[in-house]
């Protein structure tokens, strides 16, 4: 491709090997100053390790990393930061305790003798937030904002430090439309600054819209790489899973609607518990798919997280089969046949430090104790009828989920669910960060369990999903429930309509 000369970074023939794993095996990258270079490539492919070998997280078994013409090698990420490398986490780890302006400069606060100089952290924080055109103050926690919020204190983060390398792994996995269009703003302000920025991303419509160059990795290994006109979205897709398949999957309309199972009435949220949404009707029925549609902030997550009882809400009733129940925590809403796989997978999906073994067995584990003894081989045999069904990429059941690849952690949120005797399905954004193969079994099995009875609440920020998957839509607005649509009347336009202004026939 380009001249070795053009380029501020080059990676040779980079290998890497995990035990059991050969995670990187040959893989060339050129990129060049002021442009965004997308890598792309199934889950497990290989993307993250690449880049952790470039920001010194990991140390590469052989392969080459030239800089600015210099030849580097056994970097930290210390060193790599030193020289202007800069890597934003797919799973981000920000100090929710601390506020954005200490999370920044963190480990680099600025000093006044032996202490710490606040008043210049926070000024140093405020204007940096403002040149960003950031809507965040310097003083606020860390906790007070969303996953989206924290993306962006970690761009502001990477841009302090004047990197002339910004690797951006996933970015947009968690974020609205709203903060896409500044988050890309902000990527074209660091071009025009020369910066080069590595972006790492499923979502086609982005690949398309920011990239100037586009390499592609399967299975740890180089397959091409080119300028992005080279590309179409067809031709991209093949050379990264090497097969055709096809993207969505619509629900299958032949499903038979049941009963309903589940009524939600009138269930408000307070402001002694933050007050998140209010007055919220809605049902779902036996062998549906109802979709959540709305804005990030919207309150779907929230109204879902206190259906499951994760969160306190204060008035209201959940009426299950008929009955009202209470729901006081997640062991009420499991006995009550209720799942969720939550939107943020690292908090509540799974335990990072436990192996995929005990991570598929932990909300079922009564299911396979018999007779006190746990019944390892059901546990084995379920484990590895899911680690097939959503060809989930792992070397042994025995490995830590943390040293998965992103999406190969959320499928095994799935599995662990799946496995269960769930009736009501909550998804929260269940294809985030997945992709396009795992994303199209993942609305296969969706329409699978609805044929088998089970019903399903699904919310998601992409319209063609909720479009394509859904039986009725429900448009959540600043809390409430602003219209709910049937697949007939669902269009981009009219979700996007019913998610940003006020429903007239609702008002009154
Ligand atoms: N620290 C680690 N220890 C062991 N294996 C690892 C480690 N990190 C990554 N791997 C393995 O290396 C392979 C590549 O993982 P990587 O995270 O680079 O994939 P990815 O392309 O980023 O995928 P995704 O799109 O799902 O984020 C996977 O098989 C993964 O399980
Ligand atoms: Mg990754």
């Amino acid at each position: 491709m380009t001249e070795i000369d053009d380029c501020i970074l080059e990676m040779r023939q980079v290998v890497k090997t995990f035990p059991g794993v050969r995670a990187l095996d040959g893989v060339n990258l050129s990129v060049r100053p002021g442009t965004v270079h997308v890598i792309c490539g199934e889950n497990g492919a290989g993307k993250s390790t690449l880049m952790k070998v470039l920001n010194g997280t990991h140390q590469a078994d052989s392969g080459e990393v030239w800089f600015k013409g210099k030849k580097i090698e056994h970097e930290t990420i210390d060193s790599a930061l030193g020289m202007g490398i800069a890597m934003i986490y797919q799973e981000l780890n920000p100090i929710l305790d601390m506020t954005v302006a200490e999370n920044i400069f963190l480990g680099r606060e600025p000093l006044k003798g032996p202490l710490v100089d606040f008043k210049k952290l926070y000024d140093d924080t405020q204007e940096l937030l403002f040149r960003l055109d950031m809507p965040y103050n310097a003083k606020q926690k860390m906790h007070s904002l969303s996953i989206a919020g924290h993306q962006l204190i970690e761009i502001a983060k990477a841009i302090s430090r004047e990197a002339s390398v910004i690797i951006m792994d996933e970015p947009t996995s968690a974020i609205a439309d709203a903060e896409v269009a500044i988050l890309f703003a902000q990527i074209q302000a660091l071009k025009e600054r020369g910066v080069a920025v590595i972006y790492i991303t499923h979502k086609m419509d982005e690949i398309f819209k920011i990239a100037d160059d586009i390499t592609i990795i399967r299975d740890g290994k180089w397959v091409d790489s080119g300028p992005a006109s080279n590309y179409n979205p067809n031709k991209l897709v093949s050379l990264m899973v090497g097969r055709e398949i096809s993207t969505i999957f619509p629900k299958d309309e032949t499903v038979p609607i049941g009963d309903v199972v589940l009524e939600v009435k009138d269930l408000t949220q307070g402001p002694e518990y933050g007050g998140r949404f209010s007055g919220i009707n809605f049902d779902l029925r036996a062998g549906e798919i109802v979709g959540f549609a709305g804005l990030v902030g919207a309150g779907r997550s929230e109204v879902m997280r206190a259906v499951f009882g994760l969160d306190r809400f204060s008035s209201g009733t959940i009426v299950i089969n008929g009955e009202p129940i209470k729901i006081r925590n997640t062991t009420d809403a499991i006995k009550n046949g209720i799942a969720m796989i939550s939107e943020d997978r690292k908090m509540y999906g799974l335990a990072l430090g436990r192996n995929i073994h005990e991570n598929i067995s932990l909300v079922n584990l009564k299911k396979y104790v018999k007779k006190i003894v746990i019944h390892d081989g059901a546990i084995t045999r379920d484990a590895l009828k899911m680690k097939d069904l959503l060809s989930i990429k792992i070397p042994s059941f025995k490995v830590e989920a943390n040293t998965l690849s992103g999406g190969n952690q959320q499928k095994v949120v799935l599995a662990k669910w799946l496995t269960g005797e769930v009736k009501i399905m909550i998804l929260d954004e269940p294809t985030r960060g997945i992709d396009v193969g795992a994303k199209a079994e993942i609305h296969r099995l969706m329409g699978k369990f609805a044929r088998q009875g089970m019903a399903i609440i699904m919310i998601s920020s992409e319209l063609p999903e909720i479009i394509g998957m859904s039986d009725r839509i429900v448009v959540m607005r600043e809390g409430r429930i602003n219209g709910i649509l049937s697949r007939e009347e669902a269009t981009q336009e009219s979700i996007m309509r019913l998610a940003t202004q006020e429903n007239m026939k609702q008002a009154i």
